[in-house]
């Protein structure tokens, strides 16, 4: 998991202006904060029988006060696997873990992830999802709103 998370955060390198230290590492707290404070699932995806990715499910929103609501935390797809549906058949198996409301947020500069979360939100939910554009302290970025139970009624 730690090198996945190097190769995570080397992505977001460009967008969070995140440097390497001495040893060519990336700190994992500005990336990871949610997994680190023990309140997040943390799951990884295989692809063909090789590890491919991983996702991180918080408990309670970022954005308000409300500890029911389920958080995407981090969501990371290894370039080889991607754009061939790894990412979207990996949400909905998230998805489906936790039948319950969700809150998914893209970075406003993060314009890969918010036409992924966009599409793969659509298709699982058909459509029934709300997404509002956050801009205070707590983000700055499209958040997706749905709620996991209509797949099951
Ligand atoms: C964003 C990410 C998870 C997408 O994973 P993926 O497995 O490639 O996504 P999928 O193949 O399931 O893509 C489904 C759809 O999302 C959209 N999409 C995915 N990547 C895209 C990109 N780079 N640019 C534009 N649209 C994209 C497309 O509509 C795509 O369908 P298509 O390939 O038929 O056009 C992956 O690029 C990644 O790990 N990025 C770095 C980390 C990151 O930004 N994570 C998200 C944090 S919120």
């Amino acid at each position: 998991m730690k090198r996945l998370v190097q190769l995570y955060a080397y992505d977001f390198s460009e967008i969070m202006g995140l440097d390497v230290d001495a040893d060519a590492l990336f700190p994992e707290g500005r990336v990871l904060g949610r997994w680190l404070d023990g309140a997040a699932h943390a799951f990884l995806s295989f692809a063909d029988g090789h590890l491919a990715g991983f996702a991180i499910a918080g408990v309670g929103s970022r954005l308000r006060e409300d500890p029911e609501v389920m958080d995407v935390a981090d969501f990371f797809v290894l370039r080889k696997y991607r754009r061939k549906n790894v990412g979207v058949r990996c949400a909905a198996m998230l998805f489906d873990l936790f039948p319950r409301r969700w809150e998914v947020r893209e970075r406003a500069e993060n314009a890969a992830a918010i036409a992924f979360w966009r599409k793969a939100i659509h298709e699982y939910t058909g459509g029934r999802y709300g997404e509002t554009i956050a801009n205070d302290e707590h983000w700055r970025g499209p958040v997706q709103s749905f709620d996991a139970r209509i797949r099951t009624g």
